[in-house]
């Protein structure tokens, strides 16, 4: 992928103030290919490739109209989704702060506060055609609690996605491995036409993470 040829090995020397696992984050930072191929193409994460992917896939982008990007910090899923649809307006919402983006409308806060839904609902000028879900909760270390609390974001997207899509649109979110929960793929199966897990190559082989993709809302029921 690099076009100097793979740039492998490369190791951190000054470990000084810094924690094992940071070194590690670093290095492999640094030995990643998409890392490098983010920066070769502008884009703000090497996230971007993850729904690249997913998009050649299972067709999610072209000609999307009205998007929400769930968890969009720092933006790079917002700039893919901006490029294969140019006039798409999106609205994203993050925690952390996102550098401003064309034709994105951004609010930095909790998409579990009481009044996020409402504040992502106003900010789009319709019903959204596809509701994209990268959020993944600070790990604690604990598994149970850290599968509890991603998956609860999970949770909450969807029933935003069943709540707001219009027909015939499109929900996809980061879930953990083992796939979503019985109920929620219930939730899913019965409002959407096709269910599908899947693991983008940009995905790390060692993480956790599967997107599930849903496809074809059949809109309130
Ligand atoms: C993997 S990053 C998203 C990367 C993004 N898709 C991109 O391509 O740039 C996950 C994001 O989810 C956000 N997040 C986690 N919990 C959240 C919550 N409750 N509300 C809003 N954002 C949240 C985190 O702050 C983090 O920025």
């Amino acid at each position: 992928m690099s076009r100097s040829g793979p740039d492998l090995g490369k190791r951190v020397k000054t470990a000084k103030g810094r924690t094992a696992s940071s070194v590690r984050w670093l290095e492999r930072q640094l030995n990643d290919p998409y890392v490098k191929q983010a920066k070769a193409d502008g884009y703000r994460s090497r996230a971007a490739y993850k729904l690249i992917e997913l998009d050649e896939k299972f067709r999610l982008l072209r000609g999307a109209k009205r998007v929400v990007d769930l968890g969009i910090a720092p933006g790079g899923w917002s700039q893919v989704v901006r490029k294969v649809s140019p006039k798409a307006s999106i609205v994203g919402i993050d925690l952390l702060p996102t550098e401003p983006l064309e034709g994105v409308t951004i609010f930095e806060m909790d998409f579990m506060a009481e009044d996020a839904p409402a504040a992502l609902e106003q900010a789009l000028d319709g019903p959204p055609d596809l509701v994209l879900s990268d959020m993944a909760a600070n790990t604690v270390g604990h598994k149970q609690t850290d599968h509890l609390r991603t998956m609860g974001l999970v949770e909450a997207g969807a029933w935003f996605a069943v709540e707001n899509l219009s027909p015939g649109g499109a929900f996809v979110a980061k879930v953990l491995a083992g796939g979503t929960d019985t109920e929620l793929l219930s939730l899913l199966k019965r409002h959407f036409t096709t269910v599908k897990h899947a693991k983008p190559p940009a995905s790390r082989k060692g993480s956790s993470e599967w997107y599930v993709v849903a496809q074809g809302f059949k809109g309130p029921q």
